[in-house]
């Protein structure tokens, strides 16, 4: 399976090529940008969140009471979405190789291919970018822990079945592109 670093060793900028239509999977801890390159780069419909599903169940999208509740929506709204072939990005942190098999395992059953873009950033941005949040923030320790965990997330992604796996470092995600591809990733 192609595991891209970015930025690459030649600097050349972020160019992430996706089959249309792909399950893409986010990974990586709260403050990791997730949510802001899901909505830079692919449609509001496509984007299918775990802090939107804890929103709309407890009209707070920090709930964490309502996370058992809010994985089963985000699992139905995805097999939905790819039974009819739809692009699909699970913008949830996806740490675990449990939830992320959840939904391989629905990509698989329609024949959707399956991407990850993790976002493998220092620990002190994560926190930053959580310091910075006007809207919900996530307690400190809960970061630490999901930062602790990225480390074996990614060892896990490397034996995973995915198309592909891109890992964005550092600043890379800001000038990133996404294109679709109905003939799969050209720049592995
Ligand atoms: N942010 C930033 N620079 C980036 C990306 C994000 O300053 N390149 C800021 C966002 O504006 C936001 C904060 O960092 O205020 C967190 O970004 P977000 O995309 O919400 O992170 P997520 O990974 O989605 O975090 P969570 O798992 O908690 O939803
Ligand atoms: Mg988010």
């Amino acid at each position: 399976m192609p595991f891209a670093a970015w930025p690459a060793r030649d600097n050349r900028p972020v160019r992430i090529t996706t089959p249309d239509p792909a399950l893409v999977l986010l990974v990586g801890p709260s403050g990791a940008g997730k949510s802001t390159f899901a909505a830079r780069h692919f449609a509001v419909t496509e984007v299918v969140s775990s802090d939107a599903a804890r929103a709309l169940l407890t009209d707070d999208a920090g709930d964490q009471d309502a996370s058992a509740e809010a994985f089963q929506v985000v699992a139905l709204i995805v097999n939905g979405r790819l039974k009819r072939r739809l692009t699909t990005v699970v913008d949830a942190t996806n740490l675990h190789a449990a939830n992320r098999k959840q939904y391989t395992r629905l990509a698989a059953r329609y024949g959707v291919p399956a991407v990850v873009i993790a976002f493998d950033l220092p620990l002190p941005a994560y926190h930053e970018r959580n310091a910075r949040r006007a809207e919900r923030k996530v307690d400190e320790l809960v970061v630490d822990d999901q930062a602790a965990r990225m480390p074996q997330a990614l060892a896990e992604l490397d034996g995973e079945d995915y198309l592909a796996v891109h890992v964005i470092r550092e600043d890379a995600a800001e000038e990133a592109t996404v294109e679709r591809s109905r003939a799969g990733p050209s720049n592995l």
